[in-house]
Order: C-alpha cells, then structure tokens, then sequence
C-alpha cells in the first residue's frame, strides 16, 4: 500500500535526522534547546514511543490514557487547542501549567517534553464530534428549554447548585460531556483513566437528618469535624452542628437529573455539547 511505502521511505530519513538530533542534544546547552521554536524531535518514531510512556506516567490521570480527554483534563488530539497550537505554546504551557486550573507545571526536562509533544501529534485528530451539534442552538437550550442554567452558572449567568461551567469546554471531552448528560451518576472516568486513580467526589449528594425529624437533601459545600454545610435545590445554604444531627447520610447519586432521550433528543444533547465545548474561560495571555 502507499502508506506503507512512504512510511519505510521516511524513516531512513528520519534515522539519519535522530543521529544528528541526538548528536546535537549531546552538545547543544539544554536552554537551546528549550527556546527551539518547532519540536526538533517531530515525527522521530523513538521520542514518539519515550513520549508515550512519559505521557502515561505523567499525563493520564487527567488527559486519559490515550490523550482522548478524561475526567480532569480535555481531549489533546483534536488540533484545537485554547492555549496556542504551536509547538512553542503547547511547550510552554506543559511547562508553567494553566494557572487557576488543575494543569500542572511540569518538571520534566526539554528533551522530555519535546518526546510528549511528538506523541501529541501523532495522534491523529478525531473526527470533529463537537461540529456535529449547533453551539447557538444549544446556548438556547442550556438557558431555555433544559434548564442546564437552574444549576450551573455560566459567565456568571445561572445557578448555582452545580459546578460553574465558564471552562468546561476546555477542561472536558465531548465524550465526557455526552455521557454525563445522558446519565450524571455514570462513571464517566471508567476506561479513560488509569485504573485505582479516585478523585475526591465534589458537589456530592448529602442527606442529614436533625435531631428535631428535619430532613435536608443537598450538595456538600464545606464539611469539617464539627460542622457540616450543605445547598439544597433551592440554593438555600444550611449549617449544621454534626452533634445536632441525628443521621447524615453520603448519598451515592447526583443531584444533577439524568437527561434521557425522552427529554433531551440526540441532536438537541449534540447541541448542548457543542456549546459546552466554546465554553473555554477568559482568553489567556499567549504564550511568547
Ligand atoms: C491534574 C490534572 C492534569 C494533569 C496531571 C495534566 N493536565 Fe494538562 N490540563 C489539565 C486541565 C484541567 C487543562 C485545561 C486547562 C484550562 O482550563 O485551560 C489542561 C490543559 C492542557 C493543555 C492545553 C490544551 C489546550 O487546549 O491548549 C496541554 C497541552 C496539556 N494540558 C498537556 C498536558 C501534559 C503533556 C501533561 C503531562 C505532562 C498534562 N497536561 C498533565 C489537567 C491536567
Ligand atoms: C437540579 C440541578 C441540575 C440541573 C438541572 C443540571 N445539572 Fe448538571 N450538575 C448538577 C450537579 C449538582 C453537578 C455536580 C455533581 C455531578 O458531577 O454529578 C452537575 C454536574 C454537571 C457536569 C459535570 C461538570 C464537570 O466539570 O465534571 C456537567 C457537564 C453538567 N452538570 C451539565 C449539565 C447540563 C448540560 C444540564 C442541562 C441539560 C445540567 N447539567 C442540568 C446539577 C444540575
């Protein structure tokens, strides 16, 4: 096949290209090499495999294994990228992190984060999920129709039961979004993280029930060993004293609804997941 042909016919020339790359990293000072524009080590089916595994040990947790998103962190194949494409802007913000998001600063060395951002771009984009939905219609629906915006916020627009949603797009998968809509209490990490990774459940369902037979449904906001304060769906916020309480109770669901097919179709879930996806925060500096 022609792909094949092409392939054995780059990599001599590749060989020849990591001999001197690899001359070059012996004797070049490594700030050099961090101020390299274009990853030196592009398309070198060695660093491609080194940044594969550095990207599992160091990345999945959040990215998913496969750099498809996961629970913590987006999608990096898509050739979208909120903070600069380039290989000098994805260089440095693997270095310095994304400051107030849970994007790392990473201590890995330059040749080390050239072998991840080689593998990044082997991978090839996946179909553009998100364009199957219309953003506009599903900013419609998010504040209409589904009533998204009774609970979560958006640009400060919205409720505030559930977690504010201003970044979701550039911290979730579509993947992840799909699935969470349809059915909240899935676990939508499953299968895209490494297994015996758990995050701390936030916005979990308590129930507490007070001394007095008041019982109270809510999502746990602050908790310490004598204290406990909860937001009912009224976003009411209540505060107890744990000694007041006659039961408190972890509920194992969501207090976000399921959204079967009955109320939202699978265009209108594209929609809202396509507008989910522009929701990427303020535009951040650039990188230099
Ligand atoms: C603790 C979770 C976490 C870890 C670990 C993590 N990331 Fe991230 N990463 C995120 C989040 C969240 C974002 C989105 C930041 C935002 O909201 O803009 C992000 C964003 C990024 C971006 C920018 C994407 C864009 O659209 O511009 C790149 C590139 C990236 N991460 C690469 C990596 C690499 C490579 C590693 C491992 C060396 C890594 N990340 C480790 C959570 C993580
Ligand atoms: C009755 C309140 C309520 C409604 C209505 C609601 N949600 Fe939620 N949502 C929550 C709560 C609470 C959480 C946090 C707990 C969890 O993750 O299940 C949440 C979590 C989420 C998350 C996960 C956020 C993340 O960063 O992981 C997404 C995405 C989301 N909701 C989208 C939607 C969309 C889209 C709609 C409308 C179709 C919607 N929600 C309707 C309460 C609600």
């Amino acid at each position: 096949m022609r792909v094949g042909t092409r392939h054995s016919a780059r990599f001599s020339g590749t060989a020849c290209r990591a001999l001197a790359l690899a001359a070059a990293l012996v004797f070049l000072p490594s700030s050099l090499l961090s101020q390299a524009r274009k990853n030196p080590l592009a398309g070198d089916p060695g660093a491609i495999r080194e940044g594969a595994s550095l990207f599992r040990i160091n990345c999945s947790l959040c990215h998913g294994l496969d750099a498809r998103g996961g629970s913590r962190g987006p999608d990096l194949t898509r050739g979208v990228w909120t903070h600069g494409g380039t290989d000098a802007q994805i260089f440095h913000t693997i270095t310095t992190g994304v400051l107030g998001t849970l994007m790392p600063a990473n201590d890995l060395t330059d040749t080390e984060t050239w072998e991840v951002i080689a593998y990044l771009r082997s991978l090839a984009p996946k179909e553009a999920r998100a364009a199957l939905g219309d953003p506009k219609a599903g900013e419609k629906l998010f504040f209409g129709e589904a009533n998204c915006s009774l609970c979560h916020m958006v640009r400060g627009r919205g409720g505030r039961l559930g977690p504010d949603l201003s970044r979701v797009g550039g911290e979730r998968s579509p993947r992840y979004l799909l699935e969470k809509i349809r059915n909240p209490n899935v676990d939508v990490a499953a299968g895209m993280m490494p297994p015996d990774m758990e995050w701390p459940v936030e916005y979990r369902t308590v129930t507490v029930v007070t001394k007095g037979g008041q019982t109270i449904t809510g999502v746990l906001r602050n908790e310490d060993s004598f204290t406990i304060q909860l937001m009912d769906n009224a976003e009411n916020l209540h505060s107890f004293r744990k000694t007041d309480l006659a039961s408190l109770v972890y509920e194992p669901h969501s207090l976000m609804p399921p959204f079967g097919p009955d109320l939202l179709t699978d265009r209108q879930l594209h929609d809202l997941v396509a507008y989910l996806e522009t929701l990427r925060g303020e535009p951040r500096e650039a990188a230099k």
